[in-house]
């Protein structure tokens, strides 16, 4: 696109501009601009602010002209924890959980992220691409720009590095950009299961051969793990990290979900870029987060999909100043949702986020944890033209008109993705 384009007609533009990642009350100051306007060419932003100054720019003067005719425009929101490749949803278990059976009894009887493994590795690689593909239209459709995407329902090498090679294929073929994720220590595959040493047995393949392969191939950004009772321990998840990042890929984590292993600590130790769920950390945990950089990022549709009462402690973390950013963790296990906005309802009104905040942990602060804050998660010039525009007259009706799709037009690198 070498025509410049003006956007005007934002009722309301929320750059989230300034410094990132932000912490503490800089989280809640999202830089509104009323009738504010966006100059795009090349698929970046050369000018953001009010409208009678983008105006006044040369080039605005030539550019092709869009009105919004009063929308609310924010940076296009970035996903920063999702299992989008998945084969099969699992209802039959959302039924057997409102009977009252629990997630983790659902698990140990064979079924949870097990059975999505026995659907993963009997799809086709076509039956895959058609599902992620359809998935990534939605989530562009409810305002999302950029996802991370994990494995983890393959657990063995082959399909590991299948589904890091479809993100691949998906990442090139549709406007969403995906930043992908190993998470091949999701739980002990089925093949280590039934004897004490298997789940050792297993992080040794992850480390001598999983994951030299996928950096051999420039497969993954990052590399997780499952850190709880049931799946990995802390010392298993230390010895993939070690192996991880001697090969240039990035630790991230799920720790604290169910209860407290542990998990936390060790992302400061790592450095990870994110640690995620958070749900049972204690005190000491969320000071050692808050003197460090890495990412909390907070699930809440994990709880309101489970039926669960307990939510992380994102008020604590805010306030003591640790980092925070919001995802979907879309999987067909604890969080069937596609909608990050959906995310953002139950982060401010179970997890008492303003929604100020929670906008800024759902693009800027995710883009941090993505190691992209310099080029995506705000509206600055320079930036990448990610936009996400809604139909409401104030940025705060984002997550207040929840369980609808408010968003009307998404923009990637300039373009409006079609729906
Ligand atoms: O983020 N907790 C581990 N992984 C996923 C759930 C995966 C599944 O149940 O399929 C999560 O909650
Ligand atoms: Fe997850």
């Amino acid at each position: 696109m070498k025509e410049a384009l003006l956007i005007t007609g934002c009722k309301q533009l929320v750059t989230l501009a300034g410094p990132a990642p932000r912490r503490g009350r800089h989280l809640g100051e999202p830089g509104v601009i009323a009738d504010g306007a966006v100059l795009v060419r090349d698929g970046r932003i050369v000018a953001a602010g009010p409208r009678a100054r983008v105006e006044k720019v040369a080039e605005a003067r030539r550019a092709r002209k869009l009105d919004l005719g009063g929308r609310v425009v924010t940076p296009g929101l970035v996903d920063a924890h999702t299992h989008l490749v998945f084969a099969a949803s699992r209802a039959p278990e959302y039924e057997q959980r409102i009977a009252g059976a629990s997630y983790e009894e659902i698990a140990s009887d064979g079924g949870g992220i097990l059975s999505s493994v026995r659907a993963l590795r009997a799809a086709t690689d076509e039956q895959l691409l058609a599902s992620a593909r359809a998935r990534l239209g939605r989530m562009a459709a409810h305002g999302t720009t950029t996802v991370e995407a994990k494995t983890g329902y393959g657990l063995d090498f082959d399909n590991e590095l299948r589904t890091l090679r479809l993100l691949k294929t998906l990442s090139a073929e549709q406007p969403v950009e995906i930043v992908r994720t190993l998470l091949a220590a999701h739980v002990v595959p089925p093949e280590f299961r039934g004897r004490r040493e298997g789940a050792d047995e297993y992080v040794d393949r992850i480390v001598r051969l999983f994951l030299p392969a996928v950096a051999l191939e420039k497969l993954a950004e990052f590399c997780d793990v499952f850190v709880e009772r049931g799946a990995f321990t802390v010392p298993q998840a230390r010895r993939i990290f070690a192996a991880a990042r001697a090969l240039g890929i990035v630790p991230r984590l799920h720790a604290e979900q169910l209860r407290r292993t542990g998990g936390a600590r060790l992302a400061v130790e790592v450095e990870a870029a994110s640690v995620d769920h958070l749900d049972f950390v204690n005190a000491a945990d969320i000071r050692a987060l808050a003197h460090s950089d890495v990412v909390c990022i907070l699930l809440p549709g994990c709880s309101f999909h489970l039926g669960l009462k307990h939510y992380a402690p994102a008020r604590q973390l805010i306030d003591s100043g640790a980092i925070i950013a919001l995802a979907t963790d879309f999987n067909p296990g604890t969080s069937p949702t596609l909608s990050l906005p959906m995310a953002m309802s139950i982060a401010c009104t179970q997890m008492r986020l303003t929604p100020a905040e929670a906008l800024a942990a759902s693009t800027i602060n995710a883009a941090y944890s993505l190691r992209r804050h310099q080029r995506i998660g705000s509206i600055e010039p320079g930036k990448d033209a990610d936009l996400a525009v809604f139909d409401v007259e104030d940025y705060r009706e984002i997550p207040y008109y929840f369980g609808g799709n408010h968003c009307a037009m998404t923009f990637k690198h300039g373009r409006t993705i079609p729906r």
